[in-house]
C-alpha cells in the first residue's frame, strides 16, 4: 500500500495547546456548567480545549465517560491537566459508529516546547466507510523526528464497544497497547545514536476531527457531512507513573523491571504478542518500505535488534 506521510505533525499541531491558547480559556468557561464530580472521574484528569460546546460527559456503564463530536464547521479536543514524564496512560475509547469516512479520533502525547525539537506519541484512528475497517495509524516523535509510522488492523470492530489503547512510556520503552496485548514497541536506543523521549514532559491529547483530505482510502472516499454529528467517545482515563521519584518513590516501572545493561527485557507475553500483531494485524511499518528509504536511508533504529 502506499505509505500514509501526512497525518500526526500536522493534525496535533492544530490542537497545539500555544496555538489554541484563546480557545482553552472558551472551554474553561463553558466547562463551569457542566455538573460533574465524581471522585477519580474523566472530569479530574482531563480538560476541554476546543470545540468544548460539542462534547458532553455523561455516565456510562457506571463510569463517566466523554463525548467528542465532530460537524463541519469544527471538531473537539480535550488535553490532560496534568503533564507526565514516563507514564502509562490508559483509555477505552469507542469509535464512531457506521459511516466515518474522512474522520480522524485521536489519542496522542505531545510535548509543548519548540517544535523542531518535540516529542510525540500517536494513534489516530482512521475512519472507513460502513462496513470498512478502521486503521489505527501509529507513529513517534522523538527530538522533532518523526516519520516512524505503522499502521494496523484491529482484530475487532472498534465502533460496537469500548477497547482499551493504552501508550506506556518508560525509560526504556515506548509501547503501544492494545486491550493489554502491545503491538508497537520502540525501544531507547540512544546509545546507538537514536533519539528518544526522555526529558521533555508530555500532555495526553484526545480529539475527534475531519481529514477528508488525506484519512481514508487516501482522501479517495470524503465524509457525508449528512451523517454529522459524529461521535467517538472515551472513559476510564487512568494516569499510572512509570519510574520511582523522590515524589512518588513507590512508582513502578510499568510493568517493565530493569534488568539488562541497555534494555529492559520485554517478557515472554509482550514479545509473543508483538510478533502476533506484526504477522496478522500490521498494514504498514515504516521499517520495511522499500519504496521510501533504502539501505543508506533506513532510519538507525530499523537496522537495530
Ligand atoms: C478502508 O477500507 C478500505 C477497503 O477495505 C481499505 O483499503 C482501507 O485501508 C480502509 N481504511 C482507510 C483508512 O482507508
Ligand atoms: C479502568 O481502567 C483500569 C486500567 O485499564 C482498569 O484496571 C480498571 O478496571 C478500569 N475500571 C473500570 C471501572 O472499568
Ligand atoms: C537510494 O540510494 C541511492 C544510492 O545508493 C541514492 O542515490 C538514492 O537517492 C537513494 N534513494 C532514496 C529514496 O533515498
Amino acid at each position: 500500500m502506499a505509505p500514509l506521510l501526512m497525518p500526526a505533525a500536522s493534525s496535533s499541531s492544530s490542537c497545539s495547546p500555544k496555538r489554541r491558547r484563546s480557545l482553552v480559556l472558551l472551554g474553561l468557561v463553558l466547562l463551569v456548567a457542566v455538573d460533574v464530580s465524581a471522585a477519580g472521574s474523566m472530569y479530574d484528569e482531563i480538560e476541554l480545549i476546543w470545540g468544548a460546546s460539542r462534547t458532553f460527559f455523561f455516565m456510562d456503564g457506571g463510569s463517566e465517560a466523554l463525548a467528542l463530536s465532530l460537524d463541519q464547521s469544527q471538531g473537539s479536543c480535550f488535553r490532560s491537566r496534568e503533564k507526565y514524564l514516563f507514564v502509562r496512560i490508559d483509555v477505552e475509547i469507542k469509535l464512531i459508529e457506521g459511516d466515518s469516512a474522512g474522520t480522524v479520533c485521536t489519542l496522542y502525547m505531545i510535548s509543548e516546547g519548540p517544535w523542531e525539537i518535540h516529542d510525540e506519541i500517536d494513534l489516530e484512528f482512521l475512519g472507513n466507510v460502513t462496513g470498512e475497517p478502521y486503521t489505527l495509524h501509529t507513529n513517534i516523535f522523538a527530538n522533532g523526528v518523526g516519520g516512524r509510522e505503522q499502521q494496523f488492523r484491529l482484530w475487532f470492530d472498534p465502533t460496537a464497544d469500548y477497547h482499551t489503547y493504552s501508550i506506556v512510556w518508560n525509560p526504556k520503552h515506548i509501547m503501544i497497547l492494545v486491550d493489554g496485548k502491545a503491538i508497537r514497541d520502540f525501544k531507547n536506543n540512544e546509545d546507538e545514536g537514536v533519539a528518544f523521549p526522555t526529558w521533555q514532559w508530555m500532555r495526553t491529547f484526545g480529539t475527534l476531527w475531519n481529514a477528508e483530505d488525506w484519512a481514508t482510502q487516501g482522501g479517495r472516499i470524503k465524509t457525508d457531512w449528512s451523517q454529522a454529528p459524529f461521535v467517538s467517545y472515551y472513559r476510564n482515563y487512568t494516569v499510572t507513573w512509570c519510574r520511582p521519584s523522590s515524589s512518588s518513590p513507590g512508582a513502578a516501572w510499568c510493568g517493565d523491571e530493569p534488568k539488562g545493561s541497555t534494555h529492559f527485557d520485554l517478557d515472554t507475553k509482550t514479545l509473543a504478542d508483538l510478533q502476533w500483531v506484526r504477522a496478522n494485524h500490521m498494514i504498514y511499518d515504516y521499517c520495511t518500505d522499500a519504496a521510501r528509504f533504502n539501505a543508506t536511508t533506513l532510519p538507525k533504529e530499523c537496522t537495530l535488534p
